[in-house]
């Protein structure tokens, strides 16, 4: 695409889940797994054809035969370009697009070009790496793999091979194929040497290598195992470095390989290696994935929600697994996703699961999953003493920890009755830590962000009344917003605000032709943000007779409160102040405030 660089615009279909977006504009309703549908919005009709597939991230009218990806709905229902269409859904998802992507276009194609080289290099030399492991069946990689049991057909769905033992095979057959070193070392695949940096040299070497790839199954890096149980280097694995294609925190092994299965099975199961991911697919779970060896991110959260919002987690029992597990459930549990912990019988890895028990140990391990609730409450077992009354309202204090990461009401309730049960105590003594913990988070917030003091307390509760009026008549009517608009520059509001945030909400919803005054959005905002004068507003819903009039009041009025407000902060800073400069100054500020005002 002209300027966009390929990976902004998956970075940016990755964070804009279609369900989501496509939900704050259309009524959706589930229809399935991972599946909804709703009124067209690009055609009249009483009963639902429009429907949105989550896992494939695509919508479908069956009345009218719109449909496309995320992009293309807003390009079909605001007219918009497919570069306009990525750019606003960049500012949703948050995405910061480069910045000489719409300044310097020769430059940003320059930089395009760069990275497309970084993907051939590595597509290039896992194919190397395949066709040496497939040309020495007898080699050291071979027959490793062949004793760890691994079948043809999965070497090659893997993508699986045999970095060569050479220093500076990889190297000599990408200068082969035209590449330059420093576009090897910018890939990183090469490595200066220390002595001479004229030099380069390889950086996977001697191993078993693992390509990984991305969502779409294009190589980005490689992981790449010791043939040794104790490598002479001490390194168990080798993995590729951060560059311009291969970022850790954002890239799940196996996923373009288990995407459709997790859609099709509605679940993930995460594990902790190559070789765990693996064993799954082999053994028929196929919806496996595992982070590169470090700890699950949220990013990674955000691509398997794009799939499902059911993950299983599959690592190991020993006190890193506990570790991880709570990790995980902290990650998943604010984005309404349901956690699962799978045991292994007898602490093995799925890995030797398999090997040992085949596909029926996996899937009867599988199907014993335990929901996240109570494998935290049999870890607090172990760490308190639920014979005791204090033991047990302690292990009750961290079990609401996680509850209060639970955005949804009715999930929130279903945890709290499960708590109660597990933990033997009342659901009212549960919503009583909650309340607790909500209290105490306000007090260190409070603390990190001290009210105004008492004195200037009352200018900005008036200010804020002649804000929470304007926000009033904004979502009044789609007139009287757009008149505020006209009437009010946007950097006449204050930054930081939420009831400022909210009147934009109502003003953009306007200005873009939706109907409901951008109620939807503004309640989101409040989730995130409770402000019970905006609750209270958008339930009382006024309507204006003459939204003209109204909307040019309210403009008025909160110009007059926010100079008032302006010029007692000048005065005061005039009575402290002891600087003949700024006594002129402030003053002068002053009467500018009064002559705008007439
Ligand atoms: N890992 C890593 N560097 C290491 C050790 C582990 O990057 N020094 C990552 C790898 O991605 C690995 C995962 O952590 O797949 C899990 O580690 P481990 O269980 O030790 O490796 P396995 O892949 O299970 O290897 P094996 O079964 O061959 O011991
Ligand atoms: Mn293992």
């Amino acid at each position: 695409m002209p300027g966009i660089p390929d990976e902004v615009i998956e970075e940016i279909r990755s964070r804009s889940n279609i369900a989501d977006v496509i939900g704050g504009f259309v009524q959706l309703r589930k229809a399935g797994n991972n599946a909804f549908k709703g009124l067209c919005p690009f055609h009249q009709e009483k009963t639902p054809s429009f429907f949105v597939d989550g896992a494939r991230q695509s919508y479908h009218c069956f009345g009218c035969g719109k449909g496309g990806d995320v992009f293309r709905f807003f390009m079909d229902k605001d007219n918009l370009t497919f570069v306009d269409a990525v750019k606003m859904l960049a500012n949703r998802a948050g995405v910061v697009i480069p910045e000489n992507v719409s300044g310097d276009p020769a430059k940003s194609r320059k930089k395009a070009d760069e990275r497309e080289r970084v993907y051939q290099i590595h597509a290039e030399l896992a194919s190397l790496f395949q066709k040496i492991l497939r040309d020495n069946p007898q080699g050291p990689v071979a027959r490793y793999l062949k004793g760890r049991g691994l079948p043809p057909e999965i070497i090659e769905k893997f993508k699986i091979g045999a970095a060569p033992a050479g220093w500076t095979t990889g190297v000599d057959y990408l200068r082969g194929l035209g590449f330059r070193d420093d576009e090897m070392v910018t890939a990183g695949v090469a490595l200066r040497g220390q002595r001479d940096a004229s030099r380069i040299f390889d950086l996977f070497h001697d191993r078993l290598a693992f390509t990984i790839e991305n969502e779409i199954a294009r190589p980005v890096g490689f992981s790449a195992r010791s043939l040794e149980a104790k490598p002479a280097d001490g390194r168990k694995y080798v993995n590729s470095p951060e560059t311009p294609i291969f970022k850790k925190s954002r890239l799940l092994y196996a996923l373009s390989q288990a995407r459709q299965s997790i859609g099709k099975m509605n679940m993930a199961i995460l594990c902790e290696g190559q070789m765990d991911a693996i064993a799954f697919h082999r053994a028929g779970f196929s919806c496996a994935v595992a982070p590169l060896g470090s700890a699950f991110t949220p990013e990674q959260a955000q691509i398997l929600k794009r799939y499902t919002n059911h993950i299983i987690l599959a690592f190991d029992a020993d006190q890193a697994g506990q570790k991880a597990f709570l990790h995980a459930a902290e990650i998943l549990l604010p984005l309404s996703m349901e956690l699962k912990v799978m045991r292994i019988p007898g602490g093995k890895d799925p890995d030797e699961l398999y090997q040992n028990g085949g596909a029926e140990a996996v899937a009867s391990a599988v199907k014993s999953s335990r929901s996240w609730l109570e494998i935290l409450v049999d870890v607090l077992k172990s760490r308190y003493d639920f014979t005791t009354p204090v033991g047990r309202g302690e292990a009750a204090g961290v079990v609401a920890g996680y509850l209060e990461k639970v955005p949804d009401q009715v999930e929130l309730e279903v945890y709290v009755a499960d708590s109660a049960k597990l933990l033997q105590v009342s659901e009212s003594a549960i919503y009583s830590k909650l309340s607790a913990r909500h209290a105490q988070n306000r007090r260190r917030e409070e603390f990190r962000n001290p009210a105004p003091k008492p004195e200037t307390a009352p200018a900005r509760r008036r200010y804020n009344a002649a804000m929470l009026t304007l926000l009033e008549v904004a979502i009044s009517s789609a007139a009287a917003a757009r008149k505020i608009a006209e009437l009010l520059p946007g950097d006449e509001l204050p930054d930081n605000d939420p009831v400022a945030e909210a009147i934009n909400f109502a003003i953009g919803a306007a200005l873009n032709g939706e109907e409901d005054g951008g109620i939807a959005r503004i309640r989101e905002l409040l989730i995130e943000n409770p402000v019970p004068e905006i609750s209270r507003i958008l339930v009382e819903h006024t309507v204006y007779q003459n939204a003209v009039k109204a909307a040019q009041d309210a403009v008025n009025d909160y110009r007059r409160t926010r100079r008032e407000e302006k010029r007692k902060d000048l005065t005061a800073k005039l009575a402290v102040t002891r600087d003949p400069a700024e006594v002129t100054a402030l003053l002068q500020e002053i009467q500018n405030l009064s002559r705008r005002s007439l």
